[in-house]
């Protein structure tokens, strides 16, 4: 497999990573002004998904195309769109040899998947061969660290503690995808400027999140929603979601309290002439 297809999390992916009305369609409006993408722009996301970046572009006219291993993810976005757009190309493909014309695009977005391919620098030096001269490739990536310095929000606290519990039972790197570069990684600049970019890191939106509880978040990682317990061995999983139970009952101060949390959507925006 050259990467981690989405197929299983089709049923609840927007559920769980949906952003709160409206900031999709701010995301899409702040990508529109930093990459100052005309009317005509011709856009490619590559692992695109079930559209939470991409529809409200689609919606809004812009020619998009879209890349991804599961056709389940992108048979949603199909249907959230109920036929109504004809500007839409969607292929079922891979991202580390992208199934387009060289020099095609005005711009490439990705978001989110960088961490889940065999080989990150392929994939980016397929965004750079798709673009046309003058194009910009943007990752974004979401900021849920608590951006205002304030105590750690449900989503950080599980986090954390998920992550020391498969420190204690010694997981070792290829089965915890956390290891794998992730976000706007200082790699992916490196290897962009080496591509010939200019690179520029910016923050495109702020928002709040939906507000959620520990216990919450911590289901998705007991119930295996996230892609980083996917490869996890069953019974070293089925371990670590005891032990993340025995802190939600033991030592988590307030479980069941929802907080809302400053968020941002930051991006790396590489720029070739
Ligand atoms: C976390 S989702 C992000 C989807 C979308 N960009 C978003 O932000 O909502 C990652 C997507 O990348 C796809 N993917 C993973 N590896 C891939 C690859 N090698 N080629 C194409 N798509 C891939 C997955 O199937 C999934 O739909």
């Amino acid at each position: 497999m050259p990467g981690i297809s989405f197929d299983r999390a089709v049923d609840y992916y927007d559920a769980t990573r949906g952003y709160p009305p409206g900031v999709a369609e701010r995301l899409r409006d702040a990508i529109i002004a930093a990459l100052e993408l005309s009317r005509s722009a011709q856009i490619l996301e590559a692992g695109v998904g079930t559209g939470r970046i991409a529809i409200p572009f689609i919606e809004a006219g812009y020619f998009y195309a879209g890349v991804d291993l599961s056709r389940r993810m992108m048979g949603q976005l199909r249907q959230k769109l109920d036929g109504r757009n004809q500007r839409v190309h969607l292929i079922c493909g891979d991202v580390m040899h992208l199934p387009v014309v060289s020099s095609t695009f005005h711009a490439v977005v990705m978001v989110h998947v960088l961490h889940l391919v065999d080989d990150w620098r392929q994939v980016l030096n397929e965004a750079h061969r798709a673009l046309r001269p003058g194009g910009a490739l943007l990752l974004a990536d979401d900021a849920h660290s608590d951006c205002d310095g304030a105590e750690y929000t449900p989503r950080t606290q599980v986090q954390r503690a998920w992550s020391a519990i498969l420190d204690e039972l010694n997981v070792p790197s290829d089965q915890r995808r956390d290891s794998a570069p992730h976000g706007l990684d200082e790699r992916f600049q490196d290897h962009l400027q080496a591509l010939g970019a200019t690179v520029e890191r910016t923050t495109l939106i702020t928002y709040r999140q939906q507000p959620q509880t520990v216990r919450q978040v911590a289901r998705r990682y007991q119930e295996r929603m996230y892609s980083s317990c996917w490869i996890l061995p069953d019974h070293i999983h089925a371990e670590a979601t005891r032990r993340l139970q025995h802190w939600i009952d033991e030592q988590c101060p307030d479980p069941d309290t929802p907080r809302d949390a400053p968020a941002r959507i930051d991006a790396m925006i590489a720029r070739w002439t």
